[in-house]
């Protein structure tokens, strides 16, 4: 058995796969179209028998897919090199482990550091699925707390409209007219902006806040609203999570909620910051105050829970209000949740395994794979140094405690000012270059130059004012209007040029070339520009 660089012959190693048995999941490790995959990387799979059967995969699928099916937990444990898991080991499956054994699943090594020493003292090697360094962005196709929030924020609007008496779309009926309900999203994390997706197209009036202000424009280009808290505080605490706020702001949030809270049907709370307790967000006043019928879906129940009445794994009525806290959303809907993180593993295993021999190979300089490893053969190696490459936003410097004030600029962004030294010695150096060229060029040159000088200032003005989230349809309209150059190819063709002299037909030929690829470009770049923007409307 070999979990790391070794001059032992390279023999396929045994990937198994228990059933799992925490409470309430469901959810199962790999999947048969995942099995086939990990075969062809030089793998053998053994999965325990029953493994798939609440996530509705039954043995013979595995079977068929090529995996072995092992009778009991023991069997799997023991036959496998590399262990593949949901929940963190219990510590009757801690017991199973034998020396040498690889074990990949949740941890959670901030808040199990006892679960980490055992571990180490069992000398194996683990790889914290939910310790993925995720602002890189070679990293996102193994992101399960990306893949699995994702499946959890629809839950959540599924689990609201069961429980909401009305329909979540307006409609015109021969009974009468029915408004649309009004959804608010408290955190727009991985999970909040599922919801948003999720709740906008069941037609819903969908508002959304989250402490980080850069999640603005996600939330609108999904069809829902950015409610501001009127409080100027930068909220990112670095790596695509949120910090904890000033008490200002936290004041300021609570009256903005409480309005919120007033005028919607649904409230859905996603608000985290890993590692710390819920903020509680929605207090009993406000659930009070909520319209009778109204639902809250607390999806923080199990850190706590960002309402105050919510009960973990409980749905209840409070004051009218259905609050509902369930804590296994993910495995309500097992098939889908298991085969994302089925996917998630084996894009782990491809980096594992680049020579495709079924050996893995803990790389230690490999960045994703350290900030995964919180133990090596008996040692632990959690925390891991903090990636150099971060995806993440610069993190502006936060600004004083004052009411918001409106900011200009890139579709309302914070772009930083430039120092006015540095502004001077910009417009110095362009003055002096202006000076030049018209002092020396020629005159036919300097009229051609004006318009280019206007024609890039005009373009400057007009994208920097575009919303990023608009960019790309930006972009694949201007690649259309380019293609004005076809104008060009028509005089060539034109049998006008004929009176004056027939352009000979190499030209002619080049010509209606060019004719046909600007038409591509024309009517591909109108094409995808609609798409994008029917997607936007949404
Ligand atoms: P995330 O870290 O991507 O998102 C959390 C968001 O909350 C961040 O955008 C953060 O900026 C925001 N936030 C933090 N403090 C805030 C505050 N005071 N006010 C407003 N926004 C605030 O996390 P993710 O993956 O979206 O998960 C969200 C929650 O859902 C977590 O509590 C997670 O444990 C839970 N979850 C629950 C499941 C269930 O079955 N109930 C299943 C999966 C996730």
């Amino acid at each position: 058995m070999q979990t790391g660089v070794t001059n032992a012959p390279p023999t396929a190693q045994r990937i198994g796969v228990p059933r799992e048995i925490f409470p309430l999941e469901k959810r199962v490790a790999t999947v048969p179209d995942v099995v086939g995959k990990l075969i062809k990387l030089g793998f053998a799979v053994s999965v325990e028998s029953g493994a798939g059967d609440a996530a509705s995969i039954s043995d013979d699928a595995y079977r068929a897919a090529g995996a072995r099916v092992e009778s009991d937990a023991a069997a799997l444990w023991a036959c496998s090199d590399i262990v593949f898991k949901v929940r963190a080991p219990s510590s009757d499956e801690v017991a199973l482990m034998h020396a040498g054994q690889a074990l990949v699943s949740y941890i959670w090594p901030a808040q199990n550091p006892e679960l980490l020493k055992t571990l180490a003292a069992r000398q194996v090697t683990v790889l914290a699925i939910d310790a993925l360094p995720r602002t890189l962005s070679r990293a996102q196709k193994m992101d399960a707390l990306t893949s699995q929030a994702g499946v959890s924020g629809y839950r959540a609007v599924v689990e609201a409209a069961n429980a909401f008496g009305r329909f979540f779309n307006g409609q015109i009926t021969a009974a009468g007219k029915v408004a649309p309900a009004k959804v608010f999203i408290a955190g727009a994390g991985v999970a909040g902006l599922a919801a948003i997706g999720t709740a906008a197209s069941l037609g819903a009036i969908v508002r959304a806040n989250d402490t980080r202000a850069e999640v603005a424009d996600q939330v609108v280009s999904l069809g829902g609203e950015f409610v501001k808290v009127d409080y100027e505080e930068e909220g990112s605490g670095g790596g695509g999570y949120a910090k904890v706020m000033s008490e200002g702001f936290q004041q300021a949030q609570r009256a903005m909620y409480a309005k919120q809270a007033k005028e919607v049907d649904i409230i859905i709370t996603t608000a985290l910051i890993p590692g710390k307790p819920a903020p509680k967000l929605i207090t009993a006043e406000m659930v009070m105050s909520m319209k009778p019928g109204s639902v809250i879906v607390d999806m923080a129940a199990e850190q706590g829970g960002n309402c105050e009445l919510t009960e973990p794994g409980q749905s209840v009525v409070k004051h009218g209000v259905t609050i509902v806290g369930y804590t296994d959303l993910v495995s309500r809907l097992a098939t889908q949740s298991s085969t994302l993180y089925a996917t998630n593993l084996f894009r782990l295993c491809e980096e594992l395994c680049k020579t495709k021999d079924g050996v893995i190979n803990v790389n230690m300089e490999d960045e994703a794979i350290r900030g995964l490893t919180v133990t090596k053969q008996g040692s632990i190696t959690w925390p891991a140094p903090a990636p150099k490459v971060a995806a993440a936003p610069v993190v502006a410097k936060p600004a004083a405690a004052a009411p918001a004030a409106k900011k200009g600029g890139h579709g309302g962004g914070d772009a930083e000012p430039m120092a006015g030294s540095k502004l001077a010695i910009v417009f110095g150096v362009a003055a002096a270059l202006f000076w030049l060229i018209g002092a020396s060029a020629p005159k036919e040159f300097l009229s051609h130059f004006t318009v280019f000088v206007l024609a890039c200032f005009v373009g400057y003005m007009v994208v920097w004012n575009v919303k990023p989230a608009l960019h790309t349809p930006l972009m694949s309209v201007t690649n259309a209007i380019s293609s004005i150059i076809a104008i060009g190819a028509l005089v060539q063709i034109s049998p006008i040029v004929g009176a004056v002299g027939r352009p000979d037909e190499l030209i002619r030929w080049v010509a209606g070339a060019g004719i046909v690829l600007t038409a591509i470009n024309m009517f591909g770049g109108f094409a995808v520009t609609q798409r994008m923007l029917a997607m936007f409307r949404k």
